[in-house]
């Protein structure tokens, strides 16, 4: 009988032994390339995919934490070919890029079939990822330029950028401060998406509806001496010139600087008194205006699917989940990131932890987009370089604006040879 027993036990723990190494043989692994995130949201959407879709296993890749680095990196792996990621976070900005050289998978026949209706999506979001007719992925989440400052120092926010640099003169040095204002000047994406809000606030264009270069127009120039005005008004940090989003945001934090220009999503970190000495002294409003009022720039991340993924049904059923209103709706309340997801702006847990984005939601229709080409990432690097070295004193606003004018049509016209 014991024997008998012992038989049984072991056959039972065999089979058990069995089916657990089955299953886990039989999920099926989706690797994600997605970059470092210090709020945790990610891996909540991950845990809530993988509970929903028992059948897959997530493998999250961590990108590099420049978000240029982790473009070349990407680019470098999908022009190879090569399928080590299924799906990738994607800019806003790479839509042209990425489906003209054809890294990534339309993704017209999934959404056919699908229950996510792209009518209840942000449109300008729709059509950032609409290029030639297809959809080349889904949009996240959505991101427009905002001025943080501090309401302990400032009763009225500066209506102009005139206005900005006086307000930053008067209340730097005191209650701790040290620095007026701080923006994201460093040679990067960061520095483009500032100086294009300069140059819309000032009537400025970069390129036209037809994807003409027309940079070399009074609005940039404008705008371009502002920023020098700025960069030399004694209100910024000395090192300005290597500040990204997270230098901006950390001299916020620790209560060093009055005003910062940044992200909807950083509010979620500057409301926590664990992580911000101001959580309880700040607001967040519209950037200040220049001569043709004010302007945000469009930015945001989305999902895509590798051309090349073994897998395209897995990698649709995740990308659609994330983007889709669980995902998001997780990413707004852990992250802070505004949906393109519309509905969600009705959501009371959204709003009770994001009470600012009624505005936001208004925000992101007016925003303005940056140039829709398949190479700008490279007119983009030549406003990087060129307007770096106005603001580092060793270009003039006239030169630096014919350098880019001369740069970027040479790059049009080999990219058209
Ligand atoms: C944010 C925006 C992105 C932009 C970047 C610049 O991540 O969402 O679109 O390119 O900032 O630093």
């Amino acid at each position: 009988m014991k024997r008998s027993i012992s038989i049984i036990l072991a056959l039972v723990f065999a089979f058990s032994l069995f089916a657990v190494s089955s299953l886990a043989e039989e999920k099926t692994v989706i690797n994600l390339f997605y970059g470092t995130d210090s709020t945790g949201a990610m891996q909540k959407i991950i845990d809530a995919f993988e509970a929903a879709y028992p059948q897959y296993k997530v493998n999250w890749i961590e990108a590099p934490a420049s978000q240029d680095t982790a473009h070349d990196m990407l680019v470098t792996s999908l022009a190879a070919g090569e399928s080590i990621y299924d799906v990738f976070s994607c800019n806003v900005i790479w839509p042209a890029e990425f489906s003209q050289a054809g890294y990534c998978l339309a993704v017209d026949r999934f959404l056919d079939e699908s229950d996510l209706d792209m009518d209840d999506f942000s449109q300008g979001y729709v059509n950032a990822y609409t290029f030639q007719g297809k959809m080349w992925g889904l949009p996240w989440y959505g991101n427009v330029g905002v001025l943080y400052y501090r309401t302990d120092l400032i009763e009225t926010p500066p209506a102009t950028w005139d206005d900005m640099i006086e307000t930053a003169k008067a209340v730097k040095g005191k209650e701790g401060t040290t620095y007026g204002y701080a923006l994201q000047a460093a040679q990067y994406e960061g520095l483009v998406c500032n100086a294009l809000e300069f140059i819309a606030s000032y009537g400025g264009t970069v390129v036209d509806g037809e994807g003409n270069i027309t940079i070399n127009n009074d609005g940039v120039r404008a705008a371009l001496t502002e920023m020098k005005k700025i960069v030399d008004a004694g209100i910024v940090p000395e090192n300005f010139s290597s500040f990204m989003e997270n230098e901006c945001q950390m001299a916020f934090s620790n209560g060093d600087v009055a005003m910062i220009r940044a992200w909807p999503g950083y509010f979620a970190t500057a409301v926590n008194p664990e992580a911000s000495k101001v959580s309880d002294k700040f607001a967040v409003t519209m950037l200040p205006a220049g001569s043709a009022g004010s302007a945000a720039t469009l930015g945001g991340w989305g999902w895509m699917i590798n051309k090349n993924s073994a897998q395209p049904q897995a990698a649709w059923d995740f990308i659609s989940y994330v983007t889709g209103p669980e995902g998001q709706k997780i990413n707004a309340i852990v992250a802070g990131q505004l949906p393109t997801y519309m509905p969600l702006y009705e959501d009371e847990e959204i709003l009770a932890a994001n009470p600012h984005f009624s505005y936001m939601k208004d925000a992101i229709g007016v925003a303005v987009a940056r140039p829709v080409s398949p190479i700008y990432t490279a007119l983009s690097e030549s406003m990087q370089i060129n307007i770096s070295a106005v603001l580092a004193g060793t270009m003039s606003v006239d030169d630096a604006v014919a350098a880019m004018e001369k740069e970027m049509n040479e790059k049009l016209a080999e990219y058209n040879k």
